[in-house]
């Protein structure tokens, strides 16, 4: 397995004080609506999962994806804790495959937060959601600074765009290099925009 984010690590960021700078709700809300189905990729114990969740209520749902059993049993004890267990999806995923398949086209909005360096097949993992994204979808991906460096990430946003992603938008996320992306064959059409609930 390539070089994965080790559970107990999680914690050194997914802590009560990163709400201070990012905090879910706020930051997911110009992208995501009620009635969406979202992905958080590489989801580990859920910081992001609960308020997607909560953004994309009543009647949306996450689908929340990890390669690693323990994170995804975190994220269970955090979506029944908070009442939003009938909203979220854990999938255990590998490596080659996300296990996406039942999702093709219906996407509106994945979220892949400090996660994308760690995918060893950035073509294969950015095609499968390429393919379960519909053509009005967004891509939310944050790389971390204190990590990646700008040509590197830069590098993951040309191989995204050879694959027929598009960059749409550069928000601003602290401690973070970040981009919206959506499916290239949406065009000019609703660029910045959130895609319809
Ligand atoms: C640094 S953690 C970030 C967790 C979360 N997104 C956050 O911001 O709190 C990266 C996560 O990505 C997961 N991951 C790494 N490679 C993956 C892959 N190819 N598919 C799915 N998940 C992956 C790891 O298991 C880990 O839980």
């Amino acid at each position: 397995m390539a070089h994965v984010c080790p559970w107990w690590f999680c914690y050194t960021f997914d802590n009560p004080l990163r709400r201070l700078v990012h905090n879910p709700e706020v930051m997911l809300a110009p992208w995501v609506r009620p009635g969406m189905t979202c992905l958080d990729l590489g989801c580990g114990m859920g910081y992001f999962t609960i308020g997607l969740a909560k953004l994309a209520s009543p009647g949306g749902r996450v689908v929340a994806v990890d390669l690693q059993e323990k994170m995804l049993a975190a994220l269970r004890r955090r979506a029944n804790k908070a009442g939003l267990s009938q909203a979220i999806e854990p999938r255990r995923c590998s490596e080659d495959s996300l296990g996406l398949g039942d999702l093709a086209g219906a996407v509106d909005f994945s979220l892949c937060f400090w996660m994308l360096h760690e995918v060893p097949n950035l073509a294969g993992f950015l095609g499968q959601v390429l393919e379960a994204t519909q053509p009005q979808g967004r891509l939310l991906v944050a790389e971390p600074r204190f990590h990646v460096d700008l040509k590197t990430f830069e590098a993951e946003l040309s191989q995204a765009e050879a694959l027929g992603w598009r960059v749409v938008e550069r928000p601003g996320i602290w401690g973070s290099f970040s981009a919206i992306l959506s499916p290239r064959q949406a065009g000019a059409q609703g660029v910045g925009q959130p895609a319809a609930a």
